[in-house]
């Protein structure tokens, strides 16, 4: 059934956002990029594409990897795009490893200053940090860039409405679909019934869950 709930499709049309923010950062060969709480690489696998690199996707969810890997390896990457398990709670790379550290959707695991702290002696000097996350929290982060190391080069948002009309509502036509097809199957309803929570609390306030790019440079050290 999660096969046919297929989020991926559904959050590939989010993959404009993630090119038009990588296209706001100079030309870098070779870049070293690691995405950070990279899910099942949708993001990851469009920079693989943007970039010449070598890109590292971590995340703790081995389903997601696990998929991940398969996009990997389908798309004849394995020479340079890697999923490994990793929790960004205990991120071991050592210093100045990265040109670009990307993280779409999982600043708030760890909090906006510990994950700008904790982050940027990961970048060497000068490596970029683009963050996507929720509007509502920009203003910390605005203010919290300087503090903590970087300064903030661009910043953009996605149209107010974008995921609930681009992302939550077509979620939800699919979801109804498959709510009629599995109707005598309580594990399918189950995993069912929890996406269409998050539908619902979208739904229910579609424009503060807006998002924003922000792009940042690490300090010199
Ligand atoms: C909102 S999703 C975003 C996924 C992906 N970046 C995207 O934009 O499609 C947040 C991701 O953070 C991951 N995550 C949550 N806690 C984590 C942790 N402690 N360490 C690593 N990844 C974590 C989740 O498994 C999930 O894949």
């Amino acid at each position: 059934m999660l096969n046919e709930l297929d989020l991926d499709q559904f959050r590939k049309v989010f993959s404009k956002y993630t090119i038009e923010a990588f296209q706001k950062l100079p030309k870098l060969e070779n870049p070293r990029i690691l995405d950070i709480g990279c899910g099942s690489g949708v993001p990851t696998m469009e920079l693989a594409k943007l970039s010449d690199g070598e890109i590292i996707g971590i995340d703790i969810d081995q389903d997601l990897l696990d998929s991940f890997s398969r996009k990997i390896e389908q798309e004849g990457l394995t020479n340079r795009v890697k999923a490994i398990k990793c929790s960004l709670l205990d991120i071991k790379f050592p210093d100045n490893s990265f040109d670009i550290i990307w993280a779409e959707g999982s600043i708030t695991t760890l909090g906006v200053e510990k994950s700008l702290r904790g982050w940027n002696r990961l970048l060497k000097p000068k490596g970029f940090l683009v963050i996507h996350d929720e509007i509502k929290h920009f203003f910390e982060k605005r203010y919290k860039v300087t503090r903590c190391g970087y300064k903030l080069i661009e910043h953009f948002s996605l149209p107010e409405e974008a995921w609930w009309e681009e992302y939550y509502r077509p979620l939800e036509i699919r979801i109804k679909h498959l709510y009629k097809k599995y109707s005598n199957d309580p594990d399918a309803l189950g995993v069912l019934n929890i996406h269409q929570t998050e539908v619902d609390i979208v739904k229910a306030s579609p424009k503060s869950f807006q998002s924003v790019f922000c792009i940042m440079q690490k300090n010199k050290k």
